[in-house]
Parts: structure tokens; C-alpha cells; sequence
């Protein structure tokens, strides 16, 4: 093997170490989409998984702040060791325009980015909890 080759390799390796989660896949257990069987009623489980979408203010160029937080009316979903929000995807009109990777016990359920309220008329938001499945929230622009 020439030296650069050895390089390049092992500068793939440290990225490839760097990049990877700090959780085992194994850990999550359930993918399955969820329904909330009562939006008028949500149990504290529905509402500890269902994302909060917030829109703030418009910034010059047209782009709103647009806020997900994992966990509604207050209830919000724990990060512990176990059991944590790994995966949060926000749609726009149902095309994907942000997401983000959580670990367990550093970092929760949270996205938070900017969308042009312009041209959108509907965010999605989809929480995946490792042990009790997928959740979708939508609001209407
Ligand atoms: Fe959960």
C-alpha cells in the first residue's frame, strides 16, 4: 500500500468514527407510524410524543423560524439512556426540508430551522421515539 493510500484511509476511518451514532440501532425497537386515536382527547402518551409546531417571525429574505419541539401542552418526551427521541423530520407541502439526529441522554426531542412561509402551505412534522413509535403533527399556513 503507497503511503497516500494509507493516508486516505485512515483519514476515512476517523470520519467514519466521527459520524457514527453514540447508540446501538438494536435499541430501537418500534418504527411503526402511530395515529392519535382522539385529537380531541390525546392521552399523556399521545401528547408526550406528538411534535409542537411553532412559526416565529418572518426575517428579510421571507424565511419564518420555524420550531419543533417533541411533546405538547407542556408534555415533554424524556432523553434518558432507554428511551429518547432519535429522529425528528419536518415536511414542507410533504417534501422533506430538515431533519435531525438525536442522541439519548445528550440531546432531545428539538429541531429548529428557517422556512420560506411564502411558498409553503403545510408543515409536517414527524418524532420517531425508539420504543413507541412514529408521530406526525401538521399545521396549515
Ligand atoms: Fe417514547
Amino acid at each position: 500500500m503507497q503511503r497516500r493510500d494509507a493516508i486516505k484511509l485512515a483519514a476515512l476511518a476517523a470520519l467514519a468514527t466521527t459520524c457514527a451514532s453514540a447508540y446501538e440501532e438494536k435499541l430501537i425497537v418500534n418504527k411503526k407510524k402511530m395515529e392519535i386515536q382522539d385529537p380531541t382527547k390525546m392521552t399523556e402518551l399521545e401528547l408526550k410524543h406528538s411534535p409542537e409546531i411553532k412559526v416565529g417571525a418572518v426575517d428579510a429574505q421571507g424565511f419564518a423560524l420555524v420550531e419543533v419541539n417533541i411533546g405538547q401542552k407542556g408534555v415533554i418526551h424524556p432523553s434518558i439512556d432507554n428511551h429518547w427521541i432519535y429522529e425528528i423530520e419536518l415536511l414542507a407541502d410533504g417534501k422533506k426540508v430538515a431533519s435531525v439526529s438525536l442522541e439519548p441522554t445528550a440531546s432531545r426531542g428539538y429541531l429548529a430551522t428557517r422556512i420560506n412561509t411564502k411558498t409553503t402551505k403545510m408543515l409536517s412534522a414527524t418524532s420517531r421515539c425508539n420504543l413507541h413509535g412514529d408521530y406526525t403533527a401538521s399545521i396549515t399556513l
